[in-house]
């Protein structure tokens, strides 16, 4: 089964074609950064109005890396949410009025099962059970899987996902947005003693997150070194490096904390925070004690692409499961 995969739920435009049986064909990825940079942040009329500028050229050009023509699809895969209504909605109506046309079935995914099953597209694929950690711009999230659709919530950000805090944090720092990047790489430069900021929520028993107190004390710090006239470059590193730290090693708690809850021997890490690179070090360390193993999708897949929701689509619609209606989920729980 051919399955064409979108993805235009937030600021990226994805595309990608999926082959059950040779596996990914084709990805193409047009990002909106550059258009909402001087907001500071994404602007959803935007969003929609170029989304409905590069879908169509990007299924196009998808179609001709792989070969094929519109004919040769057997199913359509969109991300139904969670996301921003607008830009949803430009995805399921191609993605509905191109099966129609074509006579195909068509399929609404879940945004964040496709980060979740991301990391299937690698060569060392995760097999079910798993405990997955789901750390993007929107969610931080442990989820127990038990298969596919079998989720179970272990815990999640109480307020701010960890992503939005790299982002706000880049702000602070006059750096542009999305801000997780930018970050780690002034972080690259920091001194991981000169400040030790706190781990927020470690001390309690359970694995929820809370990331918002972190935020304050970063703004905090940041705000005495410019008071003592010691706001200099090296000082931006070091902050920029007890965030990361601090974010990294709450992470790594709460993970370690859930797989010993669940007994469950494999963490898949997905969204895209786990491109950081700290952040999948330490976990690979703390996991090793543990007998436990982490998997990650590639690079390019952790942030929004088309590939996880061809990947996400092609397995449930190998299970009969089909969407008749055309109705964007712009809040969806997972479980
Ligand atoms: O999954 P994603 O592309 O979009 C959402 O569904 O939110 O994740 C984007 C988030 C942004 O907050 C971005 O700053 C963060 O992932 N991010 C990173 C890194 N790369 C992206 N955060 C920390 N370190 C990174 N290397
Ligand atoms: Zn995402």
């Amino acid at each position: 089964m051919r399955v064409l995969g979108i993805e235009t739920s937030c600021d990226e435009t994805g595309v990608a074609l999926y082959d059950t049986e040779h596996g990914l064909l084709a990805d193409a990825l047009y990002s909106q950064v550059a258009l909402h940079a001087e907001f500071g942040g994404v602007v959803p009329e935007l969003a929609s109005r170029d989304h409905t500028r590069k879908l169509l050229p990007l299924i196009d050009e998808v179609l001709a890396e792989a070969g094929m023509v519109k004919s040769d699809l057997d199913a359509i895969a969109y991300t139904a949410g969670p996301g921003l209504v607008g830009a949803l909605m430009v995805g399921a109506c191609t993605a509905h009025g191109m099966a129609r046309a074509l006579g195909i079935s068509v399929l609404g995914v879940h945004h964040m099962e496709g980060h979740l099953l991301a990391p299937m597209l690698e060569d060392e694929v995760p097999e079910f059970p798993f405990v997955a950690l789901l750390v993007s711009g929107g969610h931080t999230q442990l989820v127990d899987v038990a298969g596919l659709g079998e989720y179970r919530l272990l815990g999640e950000s109480v307020d701010d996902a960890a992503g939005e805090a790299f982002d706000k944090v880049a702000k602070m720092l006059d750096l542009p947005y999305p801000g997780g990047p930018q970050v780690a790489a002034l972080a690259e430069r920091g001194d991981t003693a000169r400040f030790r900021f706190p781990r927020p929520m470690t001390d309690r028993p359970g694995v929820d997150f809370s990331f918002s107190g972190l935020k304050t004390h970063t703004l905090t710090t940041l705000r005495t070194l410019e008071r003592d006239g010691a706001l200099d470059e090296q000082s931006r590193c070091d902050v920029a490096r007890a965030f990361e730290d601090a974010v990294v090693d709450t992470l790594v708690i709460k993970c370690r904390r859930a797989l010993q809850a669940s007994g469950r021997q494999r963490l898949v890490v997905a969204g895209g925070v786990s491109a950081n690179r700290r952040l999948r070090a330490a976990l690979d360390t703390a996991l090793s004690k543990l007998g436990a193993q982490a998997f990650y999708p590639r690079g390019r897949f952790c942030t929004d692409n088309g590939a996880m929701i061809a990947y996400a689509g092609a397995r449930r619609l190998a299970l009969g499961q089909r969407t008749d209606t055309l109705q964007p989920r712009p809040r969806w729980p997972l479980s």
